[in-house]
């Protein structure tokens, strides 16, 4: 029997968590934006892809609009970086995920941790709705859920449950078009073996061991 994906939200002690009712033996995800993971991740400083892909190892205090948010594990780790980031999201569910995310590491002893949460902005609407005046952005980076790519930034399994939530981004090159008119640099990560979104040629490619940046400079 087919069951119709359900999803609920409820608080696991102190933290909101998304449950995939028709998935029972799923586990509710929630955002630790404090896991080792992330911090190691931030420890890995300006030099790791993500980072050159958006121009931060080039200047301080960049703003980034990073227009698809998820579990916002790349928006926090370009928050932690220095970057002020604006993190648009279009499933609210997923929105309610990372305001408790950010409320909660606002609640973090160290300020360092509160200032980092302080640089991230969400707004819980499609960014292909965002207008250049809400910026000005440096750069806009694009995550876009790939068909069964089977590898990405985040846990698999919260992978799994987000894709099931959210659905493949099959409008990611409509994206893309928009994110071209917002910035003057837009990165997008790519599964490593995947052709380029669309026909533009990128003006660089910077390859990791899991995944890629395809980097558009100056088309504003
Ligand atoms: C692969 S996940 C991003 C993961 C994210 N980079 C992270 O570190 O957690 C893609 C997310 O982008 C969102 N998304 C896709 N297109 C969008 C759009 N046009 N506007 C806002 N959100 C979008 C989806 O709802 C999904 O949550």
């Amino acid at each position: 029997m087919i069951q119709t994906p359900t999803f609920d939200l409820e608080f696991i002690d102190d933290r909101l968590a998304l449950r995939a009712a028709h998935r029972p033996d799923w586990k509710p995800v929630s955002i630790d934006w404090l896991d080792a993971g992330l911090r190691s991740r931030i420890r890995a400083g300006k030099r790791q892809l993500l980072a050159r892909a958006l121009g931060l190892h080039r200047r301080a205090g960049l703003h980034v609009l990073d227009a698809t948010g998820g579990l916002g594990r790349d928006a926090f780790t370009l928050a932690a970086l220095g970057a002020r980031v604006t993190v648009a999201e279009r499933q609210p569910m997923t929105v309610a995920l990372l305001r408790d995310a950010q409320r909660r590491v606002r609640q973090a002893p160290e300020s360092a941790w509160v200032e980092v949460a302080d640089r991230l902005l969400i707004v819980g609407s499609d960014a292909r709705d965002l207008r250049p005046e809400q910026g000005p952005f440096d750069a806009v980076y694009l995550d876009p859920m790939y068909p069964d790519d089977g590898k990405s930034a985040l846990p698999q399994k919260q992978m799994q449950l987000l894709r099931e939530l959210s659905g493949d981004d099959l409008d990611a090159l409509e994206l893309l078009d928009h994110a071209l008119r917002l910035a003057p640099r837009v990165a997008i990560k790519r599964p490593l073996k995947a052709p380029t979104l669309g026909r533009l040629r990128p003006a660089a490619q910077l390859r990791g061991t899991q995944a890629r940046f395809d980097v558009y400079l100056g088309t504003l």
